[in-house]
């Protein structure tokens, strides 16, 4: 497996399996990997001749004060996980590589899709999201591009995003991969003390129990939140940032869950602020 720097060798490369007729998958991460990540590169190599895995910490999708600088960062052990789980290549490039000095050409996705849920805590992020994939898929240009339902509002922005600016691609959402207890696996579960660890045990608990109350038949989403919210509340270490029902496609708040509806939370454990969701679907 090859390590990159330079969108021009990633070019190459992609080109050249192209030549040989070869099928490209497409994983783009902020690094740090885990077993979420691997099993979107896992996926990708069972769907695609080769597989690119981008692993870059993308400035423009962090908001002034947020964790930008103590991100964790080992491209070494990303490398040696991302071959492991099928991947050919590497794409780590430096920020002055994706972001020429002076860049100021962004994808802005306007209206709730990116004002809701994250997008109201996080103004600018789905901007830097929208510019670097953009990017991304025109320095791959992969067949196929992989994103998990962890994120499940970037999901839905990306795939509007395809739609939109007419990429030739096809994303693949994957299922959240989740520690044993259950705490859904993300590079920042790293910051957690064992306190905090512990405590972010309630965002996947009141995953739990929302669904529950979906498949029971409860389909009122201020009474599931409401229930979902009270149990992060019994922790004293915890915070909501949101929880909330959203259409998953136009992520346009619920007052019933519909179609395809998605509960989404994000809650601060101390200062490290986590994610998790669920779908539910009749
Ligand atoms: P990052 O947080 O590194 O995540 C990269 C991909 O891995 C995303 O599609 C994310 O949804 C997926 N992922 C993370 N944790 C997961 C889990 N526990 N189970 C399943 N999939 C999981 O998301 C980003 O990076 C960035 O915003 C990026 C798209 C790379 C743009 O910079």
């Amino acid at each position: 497996m090859k390590i990159v720097t330079s969108k021009d060798e990633v070019r190459q490369q992609v080109r050249e399996w192209r030549r040989q007729g070869l099928s490209v998958g497409l994983v783009p991460t902020m690094g740090f990997l885990h077993e979420g990540h691997q099993s979107l590169i896992e996926r990708a190599a069972a769907e695609n001749d080769r597989v690119v895995v981008s692993d870059f910490v993308n400035p423009t999708q962090f908001g002034a004060g947020e964790d930008l600088a103590s991100y964790p960062r080992d491209i070494e052990r990303d490398a040696r996980l991302a071959q492991q789980a099928g991947a050919q290549l590497i794409f780590h490039p430096p920020a002055e590589e994706m972001y020429v000095p002076g860049a100021s050409t962004f994808v802005d996705m306007q209206g709730d899709i990116t004002a809701e849920l994250c997008g109201r805590t996080r103004p600018t992020h789905f901007r830097g999201v929208c510019t670097i994939v953009a990017k991304l898929f025109n320095i791959a240009m992969p067949d196929r591009a992989y994103f998990g339902q962890k994120d499940a509002q970037q999901l839905a922005v990306i795939r509007k995003m395809v739609r939109e600016l007419d990429f030739d691609l096809e994303i693949v959402a994957c299922p959240i991969v989740r520690e044993a207890d259950g705490l859904a696996k993300s590079s920042r579960n790293t910051y957690l003390n064992a306190a905090e660890r512990k405590a972010a045990l309630v965002l996947s608990r009141a995953v739990e129990l929302g669904s529950r109350l979906a498949a029971g038949g409860e389909r009122d989403a201020d009474k599931i939140t409401a229930a979902m919210r009270a149990l992060i509340e019994e922790e004293p270490l915890a915070r909501i940032d949101y929880v909330k029902a959203v259409d998953a496609d136009t992520i346009q708040p619920l007052s019933r869950l519909q179609g395809r509806s998605l509960v989404a939370l994000a809650v601060y454990i101390g200062d490290t602020r986590l994610i998790d969701n669920f779908i539910f679907e009749e």
